[in-house]
């Protein structure tokens, strides 16, 4: 078990748990994400008509303005026209689960026989359902109208319009559901039981474990990319990775591939939440080997992000191997993505959803030289534990497009969650 010193402030509303560990585990790392199971996702996603490298981009600019060696922005904003990676999680998931129904193995499964009149006919009328925040929904309903299936999609009260049609566009029936993303999860599964509907979600929970771990490491596919990309810039790994976290499988799926490939020699792992949806900053924060809840409406423009309930297989990643939990205010989400919307100079644009942008906003916020002192410095003992200096090669996955287009503007053009005037930067 990790040891925790926890950081909190009454001049700053970012808090932080640094977790020092005697000696980590690798084994379930090495478990959930052996390199030859990413190699099969990968292989998998290349068959997808679309299918594209995303852009590993590097803000020259930003970096040398903010006094490291680089930052890397992995770019997940057009992954197969879905705005979102979620897809690269879903469509693996249905691929396994397809191959198991069939009996069939690796190299005897193919999408084009996915979509095969034999494929279906053997498979029969099936219906699959998830809850999402949006862009798991998304992906399935995606995924599902490729191969000719059924969706059944669970929303909460609180999701926008534009990622309600996002999913309906693709077919998907799509059920709204009173009270937040966790409420959705249940009742998708109750619905489903009663219906006879195969559950895809993202998340998981005691007897459902599978599904949501094939969904893990088809994530994968985006590090193999992100290595092969670093490979040929002559760099072996980043030394930090900044992840985003709802219910943790893609952070899990971050810090599991690097763990598994890399070990000791790993880089650092910082785990980044909304204040008001820190299930796993919580869970960290009680360490006792159990996963916490966080109630109420979750109330954060970070809307994929937004999760109560830790996935209980994602835990299992991050309590071995993460090395920072932050949770941060709505503000710091929004100046990413302004950052990353007006780059400096010839650095690339990038546009980036709240739930994409939000590591970025975090490192911004320990490097920026805010006016008020006291807060700066509270944040910068973040940057010294983690060792971030003129050497480090910073990795972030921007993991959404502004996939609400309208909160896109009015966060970008209208200014709205602006950072507090002690918070601006003096640089
Ligand atoms: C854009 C975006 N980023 C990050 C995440 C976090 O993923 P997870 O719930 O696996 O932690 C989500 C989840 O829906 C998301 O939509």
């Amino acid at each position: 078990m990790a040891t925790n010193k926890v950081f909190t402030s009454k001049d700053s509303d970012i808090a932080w748990i640094e977790r020092s560990f005697d000696k980590k585990d690798y084994s379930q790392s090495e478990k959930m994400f052996p390199i030859e199971i990413a190699r099969t996702a990968r292989a998998f996603h290349r068959q997808i008509p679309g299918y594209k490298t995303s852009p590993l981009v590097s803000l020259t600019n930003l970096s040398q303005m903010l006094g490291v060696d680089s930052i890397w922005v992995k770019d997940e904003a057009q992954r197969l026209e879905l705005n979102s990676f979620k897809v690269m999680g879903g469509s693996f998931a249905m691929f396994r689960l397809i191959q198991q129904k069939l009996g069939m193995k690796d190299d005897e499964i193919t999408y084009d026989y996915l979509l095969s009149k034999e494929c279906k006919k053997k498979l029969g009328d099936m219906t699959f359902a998830s809850a999402t925040d949006g862009n798991h929904g998304r992906g399935l309903a995606w995924a599902t109208n490729k191969l000719g299936f059924k969706c059944m999609i669970y929303v909460h009260s609180a999701t926008s319009q534009p990622r309600i049609d996002a999913i309906a566009k693709f077919g998907a029936t799509v059920k709204v559901i009173k009270g937040n993303y966790d409420d959705a999860v249940r009742q998708c599964n109750e619905d489903a039981k009663k219906n006879g509907w195969q559950v895809v979600s993202d998340t998981s929970w005691p007897g459902y474990t599978e599904i949501p771990t094939w969904i893990m490491q088809g994530y994968n596919t985006i590090l193999l990319e992100a290595q092969e990309q670093f490979a040929s810039q002559g760099i072996t790994k980043p030394t930090h990775v900044f992840v985003q976290a709802g219910v943790g499988a893609l952070a899990a799926s971050v810090i599991g591939f690097y763990s598994a490939l890399f070990k000791e020699n790993s880089p650092k792992f910082v785990v980044v939440e909304p204040s008001n949806a820190a299930c796993l900053y919580e869970t960290a924060l009680a360490n006792d080997d159990k996963c916490h809840t966080v109630t109420g409406d979750l109330d954060t423009i970070m809307a994929g992000l937004a999760c109560g309930e830790p996935s209980p297989i994602a835990w299992e990643i991050l309590k071995r191997q993460a090395d920072v939990f932050v949770k941060v205010p709505d503000y710091v989400a929004a100046r990413g993505m302004r950052i990353l919307a007006t780059p400096l100079h010839d650095d690339p644009l990038v546009i980036s959803g709240e739930s994409g942008a939000v590591t970025l906003g975090c490192l911004y916020a320990m490097l920026s030289n805010a006016s008020d002192k006291n807060a700066q410095k509270h944040i910068d003992e973040l940057k010294d534990h983690l060792g971030i200096d003129n050497k480090s090669q910073i990795l972030f996955i921007n993991t959404e497009r502004n996939t609400d287009p309208i909160r896109f503007r009015q966060i970008i053009w209208d200014g709205m969650d602006p950072v507090p005037e002690r918070f601006w930067t003096e640089r």
